[in-house]
């Protein structure tokens, strides 16, 4: 399965970025290549100025399109989707995520803003044309503690729920042989 995620978060040191990447590890059995659209990493005046002509956006672009998954994530700014994030996906063509899977993403200071993801990132997704879009994952700051490696630590109950977000996948046709052998043995999706 070919996987692009794409990460929302202006900030460096990201917590939706570190679920981004916590999210794809536990897709290690079905991944056959990935890769990562950091918008925060495109260049700022050609992503106002919507030039996909651009070299880098024009390679975003395309890892999208190439994708069968796309993972998204952002942080709830202001009880919705982050503008960078925005400002990406409107440069997607009009029916950029027909037949992909997607599955969103985000975290939030506050358990308040959970709903984010269904009335404001999912019916962007929509209109990109997603029909397939998992169980959104929503993290509070508090679930993402940060660690002195620079990266989070995650409580259980989060990884749960984005093995379960990610579980139709374990499902679908296009899962490896080898990973179906290993889902049947009752490994898959809990080997990362
Ligand atoms: C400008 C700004 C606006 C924010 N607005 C909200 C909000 O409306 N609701 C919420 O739950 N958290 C809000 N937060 C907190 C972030 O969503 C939260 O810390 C998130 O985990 C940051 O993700 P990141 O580290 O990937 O950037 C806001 C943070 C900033 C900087």
């Amino acid at each position: 399965m070919n996987i692009v995620s794409i990460s929302g978060s202006p900030s460096q040191r990201s917590r939706s970025g570190w679920l981004l990447q916590l999210a794809q590890t536990r897709l290690e059995s079905v991944t056959r290549h990935s890769s990562l659209v950091a918008v925060r990493d495109l260049p700022p005046a050609a992503l106002l100025a919507c030039d996909t002509s651009q070299a880098d956006i024009a390679e975003a672009i395309r890892q999208v399109r190439d994708a069968d998954l796309v993972l998204v994530s952002t942080p709830i700014y202001k009880a919705a989707y982050s503008g960078l994030l925005k400002v990406f996906l409107d440069l997607l063509p009009a029916d950029g995520l027909r037949g992909k899977t997607v599955l969103p993403l985000a975290t939030g200071g506050s358990i308040g803003h959970l709903l984010a993801l269904d009335y404001a990132l999912k019916p962007v997704l929509s209109a990109l044309g997603a029909r397939d879009i998992l169980d959104g994952v929503f993290a509070t700051d508090a679930q993402l503690v940060s660690h002195v490696s620079g990266g989070y630590v995650p409580d259980d109950e989060l990884v749960s729920r984005i093995d379960r977000a990610l579980a139709p996948l374990a499902e679908s046709r296009a899962l490896r042989p080898a990973a179906i052998a290993r889902e049947r043995s009752g490994e898959a999706l809990r080997s990362a």
